[in-house]
């Protein structure tokens, strides 16, 4: 149909990968193809409808995470797709250019559903973002490095193990892109990598020796100006789009170093104190030029701005065990009401010596205050996910726009999977 609405397809289906070290092929799932999605891509102010099949022999969803939507196209456990059965959802894009992300959330499936494969990266463009100057051509020098840990049985299948751990599984493979020993071309002097931790539990602490990362976008788009940082990190669901300069005929790679949070260092059984490498850059001899990173003000700026002196409701929320503010996650239970047009402040603890990665949705957040102080300038940026180290209060600004709904809910969360599945959710209607 050509009704002006842009259209996508995407076909949940399982398949069969080749990995190099592992013998015989490995049961995956897919969209369209055996393993991960395709890269989706649209404009602020698109109309847009995606046709879901799910051609699996159980039920999923297919949630778009950071995107501004209304709750019954959103994707979350209350839409879920039978066996051989279509979902069309339709929305208008209305919010920054972003690296956004989809994955299925089935209610106590979804690190199942992620792990073997299911998810993509979805790519948002504005006006603003085009004008930026920053390396745009995808696949060249703007790359999605889908970041994710995976663990092989003797059969070479993917293991999904649960084992007790904290703060879930483990794995010892990292692939990029669905790749394992991934290399990039380098072929111009700057490139832009658009990171997602598109794993299940796993925190990661990127970093490229020798060359800063120049930090211009979070979760939710785009910095007020850029930030130079020597390293990165991501916990489950975050994202972060960096500029990085290479030299003519280099090859580096990019690791991930023992994560630190506020001076300590993550406990072992927390999966943040190994390093290993994630990916190598090999850099031609000749590069092409490639500007500076530059800035243009969003035509937007003003809609999209957030201001705490608008606030007029607080909320608390604390994780922890499994459960926020006391409860586990049910299906029948609204646990938030929200009026549409207001802009709230939610205070997020996590009071056992866990982290966690605590995720709203249909919104993007400003942290105001990291226990009562500002935010480093790496948090600085619109945000709908964030690592929080424990026994430490963050308060987050944000705004519920439109789309008012009595009757379907959103989901806020625990992005480390095994802790959203086993009931670290709760549910809030926009009215
Ligand atoms: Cu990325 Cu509720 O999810
Ligand atoms: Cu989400
Ligand atoms: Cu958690």
């Amino acid at each position: 149909v050509d009704d002006g609405v842009r259209t996508f397809h995407l076909t949940a289906q399982e398949g069969r990968t080749t990995f190099p070290g592992v013998d015989g092929e490995t049961v995956t799932w897919g969209f369209d193809g055996g393993f991960l999605g395709p890269t989706l891509r649209a404009a602020r102010g698109e109309r847009i409808r995606v046709v879901v099949d799910n051609e699996l022999t159980e039920p999923t969803s297919v949630h778009w995470h950071g995107m501004h939507l209304p709750a019954a196209m959103d994707g979350g456990p209350h839409q879920m797709i039978e066996p051989g059965a279509t979902w069309t959802p339709t929305w208008t894009i209305d919010q920054p250019a972003a690296t956004l992300w989809y994955h299925p959330h089935p209610h106590g499936e979804t690190e199942k559903h992620v792990y073997n494969g299911l998810a993509g990266m979805f790519l948002l463009d504005d006006d603003a973002s085009m004008a930026a100057q920053l390396p745009h051509e995808y696949g060249v020098d703007d790359l999605p490095l889908i970041v994710q840990d995976r663990a092989f049985d003797r059969d070479g299948q993917f293991e999904l193990r649960h084992d007790g751990a904290e703060p879930g599984m483990l794995g010892d493979v990292v692939m990029v892109n669905g790749t394992v020993g991934a290399v990039e071309e380098v072929t111009t002097e700057r490139v832009r990598l658009r990171l997602l931790n598109g794993s299940t539990a796993r925190t990661y602490t990127f970093e490229i020796p020798g060359h800063p990362l120049a930090l211009v976008a979070t979760d939710g788009g785009r910095m007020d100006a850029p930030v130079a940082l020597d390293r990165i990190r991501l916990a489950p669901g975050e994202r972060a789009e960096v500029v990085v300069a290479f030299e003519p005929g280099e090859t580096v790679r990019m690791r991930s170093v023992v994560t630190e949070m506020g001076g300590i260092v993550v406990p072992a059984t927390t999966g943040a104190n190994d390093a290993f490498d994630v990916l190598e850059f090999r850099a031609a001899d000749a590069l092409a030029p490639t500007p500076e990173p530059a800035w243009a003000p969003s035509v937007h700026v003003e809609e999209d701005a957030l201001h705490e002196t608008d606030a007029t409701v607080t909320r608390a929320f604390e994780l922890e065990g499994r459960e926020i503010n006391g409860r586990e996650m049910s299906m029948s239970r609204i646990d938030e009401v929200a009026y549409v047009g207001d802009t709230e402040v939610w205070e997020v603890h996590s009071s056992q010596p866990i982290p966690h990665s605590f995720h709203i949705h249909d919104v993007q957040f400003r942290i105001l205050t990291i226990d009562g102080a500002s935010p480093p300038p790496e948090l600085a940026g619109p945000k709908d996910t964030i690592f929080l180290e424990p026994n430490r209060e963050y308060r987050l600004l944000l705004r519920f726009e439109d789309y008012a709904d009595p009757a379907m809910p959103y989901m806020y969360h625990c992005h480390m999977l095994l802790h959203e599945d086993e009931g670290m959710m709760g549910q809030f209607v926009v009215i």
